[in-house]
């Protein structure tokens, strides 16, 4: 018989050094009253002067509940793969938090073939939970159902605010390892190859935590005059594409990324009129999506998370039979499949902090040192795309950082996965072309005005070599806002 605990009961069954895998992928589905009541158990633990850490293996970014209270109580020995916390972050460039950055499709796989540390509890968040095992995910799958597979205990937390009519919204399924694994047998974007539960051994239960809470997602940022200009681009960039017959008329599924960019991109695309109804194999559904799938401009959507605001989950739960068959959630290891993602032809459009001129992106760190979030499913996408799109502003910060550098700081994204960069500048569709062709294609189209002489400049300081590097100068830009505070300063001859 399973048996209902407080929250920090079930805390207490967790200790110092443990190895804990929390369900979710976003906010979405993550656990909210263990991980508070855990904080709270580290902080009593260190003021009573006894070490309290543990390691962290998760689908992606979580919420305050989890990332947030356990980095400010210093609970984290180590962490991964990606996080959008800003406490976390904070942790995790002081060195507090030991974060490694992991494609997203690999965690599960991974924990299976024994990379990695073992894990002893999972910790999971459930619409619903039967005797025998079976648990009816919430708003997020990531990498629980590996995770309840290879942990020792589990602690369930029964959200209500999901309700149980959620069953029949996810597709677990968990492929067979080497040398035994078969395709994954997705060829469109709404097929379902696995199951509507979560089955794992009721043994393992140590017990169920009841709440009722959302997510906790804030609206995202409204488009603004940039990210609309980008999504513009994007949109023209893909019809041009249709008209050429470089894309089947049909159109193929979108995979769309993270954040407030992707966001408004997404969104300009569903107004396009060039752009015929799509459907989407991606990571996130995000709030532009549901948008568009009541306007019809998305026929399905199949991914890993609902990462909704709460308005718009709350939307979403009140009128779930008209969505029924419009989106499946399924594991990251699915959702980002590279096998799948190559099979059904993805039109990849992920963000990058920051491009070089030769066509290399940096989707991770500030300055090549500060880590932001993570590589996420960028690369997981990029790699194996139909065509792959980067979009970012050309400047940040008010203009004083350009997004496009002479040399990324840090490689996330090589030239070799990277066939198109648009900025609100415009489009440079690197196909084709040499690395020099590239670079002049990239300082044209996507600099801002501010920055073209000043890469120009950089260009002809390379002289004839096939990539054209100045190794003395290439961080200069870099360097000039770590000094000035104003790239616009950098100056090659001094
Ligand atoms: N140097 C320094 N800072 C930069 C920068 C650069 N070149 N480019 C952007 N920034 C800063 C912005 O100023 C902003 O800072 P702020 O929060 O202090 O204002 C921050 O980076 C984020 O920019 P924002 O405009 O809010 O973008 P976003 O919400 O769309 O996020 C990424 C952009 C790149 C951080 C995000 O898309 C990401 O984490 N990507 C990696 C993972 C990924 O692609 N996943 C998708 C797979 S499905």
């Amino acid at each position: 018989m399973l048996k209902i605990i407080s929250a920090q009961e079930a805390a207490s069954y967790i200790n110092d050094g443990d190895v804990v895998a929390f369900s979710g992928f976003t906010a979405s589905g993550a656990p909210k009253v263990v991980t508070e009541a855990l904080a709270e158990r580290a902080k009593a633990e260190h003021e009573a002067g006894k070490p309290f850490k543990i390691g962290i293996f998760t689908g992606a970014s979580t919420s305050d509940h989890l990332d947030g209270v356990l980095s400010l109580a210093d609970a984290i020995d180590f962490r991964t793969p990606y996080q959008s916390n800003v406490n976390m972050r904070n942790s995790i460039n002081s060195q507090q938090i030991h974060y490694f950055d992991m494609h997203l499709s690999h965690l599960a796989q991974e924990l299976r073939y024994g990379f990695h540390k073992k894990i002893n509890i999972a910790v999971i968040e459930a619409a619903d939970v039967s005797e025998n095992g079976e648990i009816i995910l919430t708003a997020g799958v990531g990498i629980i159902p590996t995770a309840a597979t290879l942990a020792d205990k589990i602690i369930i937390e029964l959200n209500s605010f999901t309700p149980k009519s959620v069953r029949g919204l996810h597709d677990i399924y968990i492929p067979l390892d080497p040398p035994n694994r078969r395709e994954i047998p997705v060829y469109k974007p709404s097929d379902r190859c696995g199951d509507v539960v979560l089955k794992v051994d009721p043994d393992k239960i140590i017990g169920i935590v009841e709440t009722n809470l959302p997510d906790g997602l804030s609206p995202y940022t409204p488009a603004d005059k940039i990210t609309e200009t980008i999504g513009a681009n994007v949109a023209d960039f893909l019809a041009s594409q249709l008209r050429e017959n470089k894309i089947p008329s049909s159109f193929l599924p979108i995979q769309s990324g993270v954040g407030n960019i992707a966001n408004a991109v997404l969104g300009s695309l569903g107004a396009n009129r060039y752009i015929p109804p799509f459907e989407m194999y991606t990571e996130v559904i995000q709030d532009s999506v549901i948008g568009l799938i009541r306007t019809g401009n998305i026929k399905f959507a199949s991914g890993c998370s609902l990462s909704l605001s709460d308005d718009m989950m709350t939307e979403v739960y009140n009128d779930l039979n008209s969505f029924r068959d419009k989106f499946v959630l399924r594991p990251q290891e699915i959702s980002n499949s590279p096998e799948v993602a190559r099979r059904l032809g993805l039109i990849t459009i992920n963000t990058a902090l920051e491009a070089d001129i030769f066509g290399n992106i940096n989707s991770t760190h500030v300055l090549g040192t500060k880590m932001m979030n993570g590589i996420g499913g960028s690369g997981d996408f990029a790699r194996n795309a139909y065509i792959s799109i980067f979009t970012c502003p050309s400047v940040a910060k008010g203009g004083k950082i350009s997004a496009i550098v002479p040399m990324v700081s840090h490689l996330d994204h090589s030239e070799h996965s990277v066939k198109v960069i648009i900025t609100e500048q415009g489009i440079a569709d690197l196909r084709g072309k040499s690395p020099v062709q590239r670079a002049k294609t990239i300082i044209e189209n996507c600099v801002h005005p501010d920055y073209k002489q000043l890469l120009w400049d950089y260009l002809k300081l390379g002289g004839t070599n096939h990539t054209p590097h100045t190794l003395s100068a290439c961080f200069k830009m870099h360097q000039e806002f770590l000094n000035s505070g104003d790239m616009r300063k950098t100056n090659w001859t001094k």
